[in-house]
């Protein structure tokens, strides 16, 4: 029995023999990436080193990383698919490539030293090729020479062997799957058909040597990259001879649990077990990182994941509040490896969601109940009333062959001016919802307009935060009146006057000590080893940020504008704002 504080440490441990930098796992909440809400894979908050950028520890890292895939949110109910999972991963920035890549991930699962599998249970895929790459005949040949049975190498399309950019665009490249069979030994076929889920896919190189652009080319990068991506949950079941991931240690307590409160045996109910379990341990890792339940974005997709929890938990008959309970034993389970899940704001914010969803969870099901016919006014009503995200009346719908028309529900709720709301509803459903070049662009304008606020309005203005995507900024800052007309008209023309100038925009590397010399604005606590990033704006803007930004104001196009300035908490106003 292989334990996953086990699997974790070999993996890095194998890793940091080979000369690799152990990294901690970056926040769920992406730091360099607006167009994106959570992070999904353990490259994600490496892409600016994918792309080029030095990384303060050097080229070869590995970590494991807390992912969130809100894209699978109705696969969660199976054996295998999670909202949150980990990924236990390897990074090449421009140093060793496929040969090393792909006889170390041999070499990790099959050398008795390590995780010691039976090299005949073993089997991959490469690159077929297409108009964008070539057949990776370099990684098939690689396979050969390890020893790996030719019929048991497949060669598949982009839809199969290809991986990224995380976001729209970004760096991505073809990639090569490793399997595991997990049925009888004796019954291992003597070739590879990805088409038996008695193959499961445990671990996958990437080679990351493309970056997608705007208009969905792929450019090669300067730099050939590494990027492994190994799923702990499904391999540790593998490993562990289960077929289900909730039978390992990762979930069997929170099942345990569940069977507990709900008197009910996990074999009778197993899709509302696992809905449970799964949603309620995203939540915790969600709040963890500083996110609270509300109407838009992650705080929404945060409700909608509590409030299905609960649901199912309505339908297993659960009489009281229960994510609190469960929630507990998530903390058990993670805590050495995550401390943060034990902040007590983690229990508190789940405990006031469930108890204000309880409160109409019952009357807004008798409401539906009544309705033989739906549009859009009945969802927008159960949502308004009864806090009823709209995937949930959709699930509630399809369960009684109902049809629920979003379009009219959006309709609705134009109507009702909750525009930041139905924004999320798309970003849930693609994970993204604009072009990653405009939002790069307003981070840009954001820099220049925090220098013009601070220029107008004095030194005590600070960022406290800001949500930035293809259309408009959010903006908040500390400040504690209401600004005049004559303070925005000042601001705006101070911006503008930065983009008709043309400057370039730079990037500078240097320890914090020497940032705050030179006068940046911004966090000065870091993260990762000693270097922060500092762009300047000519003399207009100096700020530290993880980027990206753009190479020159002349790339802003259109006028800056403030169209709305209002009191966001005690002593801090948000900006609304526009380029057009
Ligand atoms: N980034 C790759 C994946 O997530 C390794 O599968």
């Amino acid at each position: 029995m292989l334990t996953a504080k086990q699997l974790r440490q070999k993996y890095l441990d194998f890793f940091k023999n080979k000369e690799h930098a152990i990294i901690p796992s970056a926040s769920l909440v992406p730091e360099n990436d607006p167009t994106t809400l959570f992070i999904n894979s353990g490259m994600h908050p490496l892409v600016p080193y994918l792309m080029g950028e030095k990384h303060p520890l050097g080229k070869r890292l590995t970590d494991a990383q807390k992912c969130i895939r809100t894209g699978d949110i109705n696969e969660v109910g199976d054996a295998t698919h999670h909202t949150f999972f980990e990924m236990l991963g390897n990074w090449s920035l421009g140093d060793y490539f496929k040969k090393e890549a792909i006889s170390w991930s041999w070499e990790f699962l099959t050398s008795s030293e390590w995780l010691g599998l039976d090299k005949k249970r073993l089997a991959c895929s490469v690159f077929e090729g297409d108009a964008d790459a070539s057949f990776d005949d370099e990684a098939y040949n690689i396979w050969l020479k390890i020893g790996m049975p030719e019929k048991k190498i497949a060669k598949l399309p982009k839809k199969n062997n290809w991986w990224g950019p995380a976001g729209i665009t970004g760096p991505c490249g073809p990639d090569s799957e490793m399997f595991y069979w997990v049925g009888d030994l004796d019954k291992v076929p003597c070739s590879f058909n990805d088409d038996n889920d008695l193959w499961v896919e445990i671990w996958n190189d990437v080679f990351m040597e493309f970056n997608k652009n705007e208009k969905g080319a792929y450019e090669k990068l300067t730099a050939q990259n590494v990027d492994t991506g190994m799923g702990m949950e499904r391999v540790l079941a593998a490993l562990n001879g289960f077929d289900d991931n909730y039978r390992t240690e990762l979930f069997w307590p929170i099942i345990k649990k569940i069977e507990e409160l709900s008197q009910i045996k996990y074999e009778e109910r197993k899709k509302s077990f696992r809905i449970i379990a799964d949603h309620i341990k995203a939540s915790v890792f969600i709040i963890a990182d500083g996110v609270n339940p509300s109407n838009t974005e992650r705080g929404y997709i945060l409700r909608r994941l509590i409030r299905r929890a609960i649901r199912q938990g309505h339908i297993l008959n659960i009489k009281n509040n229960f994510t609190v309970e469960i929630a507990k034993i998530v903390q058990e389970i993670y805590s050495e490896i995550y401390p943060e899940v034990l902040q007590g704001r983690i229990l508190f914010e789940l405990q006031k969601e469930e108890e204000k969803f309880r409160k109409t969870l019952e009357n807004g099901l008798r409401e539906f109940e009544k309705y033989g016919k739906f549009n859009g006014k009945i969802a927008f009503d159960l949502y308004q009333t009864y806090g009823f995200p709209i995937e949930l009346t959709k699930e509630l719908a399809k369960e009684k062959d109902l049809i629920v028309n979003e379009d009219e529900f959006n309709e609705e709720f134009k109507k009702h001016q909750e525009l930041s709301r139905t924004a999320s509803a798309g970003m849930f459903k693609g994970g993204l919802s604009d072009t990653k070049e405009k939002t790069t662009e307003l981070h840009t304008v954001a820099h220049l307009m925090l220098a013009g606020l601070r220029k107008v309005l004095g030194e005590n203005v600070h960022q406290k935060g800001s949500n930035i995507n293809g259309e408009r900024i959010r903006f908040d800052f500390s400040h504690s009146e209401k600004m005049t007309d004559e303070q925005k008209k000042a601001v705006e023309v101070f911006v503008n006057e930065a983009i008709e100038s043309k400057t370039e925009v730079m990037m500078a590397e240097m320890t914090p000590e020497e940032a705050k010399k030179y006068g940046a604005e911004g966090e000065f606590g870091h993260k990762y080893g000693d270097l922060v990033k500092v762009y300047s704006i000519g003399n207009y803007s100096k700020e530290i940020c993880g980027g990206p930004h753009i190479k020159n104001t002349s790339e802003i196009k259109g006028k800056f504008r403030i169209q709305k300035e209002e009191s966001s908490s005690s002593g801090v106003r948000r900006i609304k704002a526009v380029v057009e």
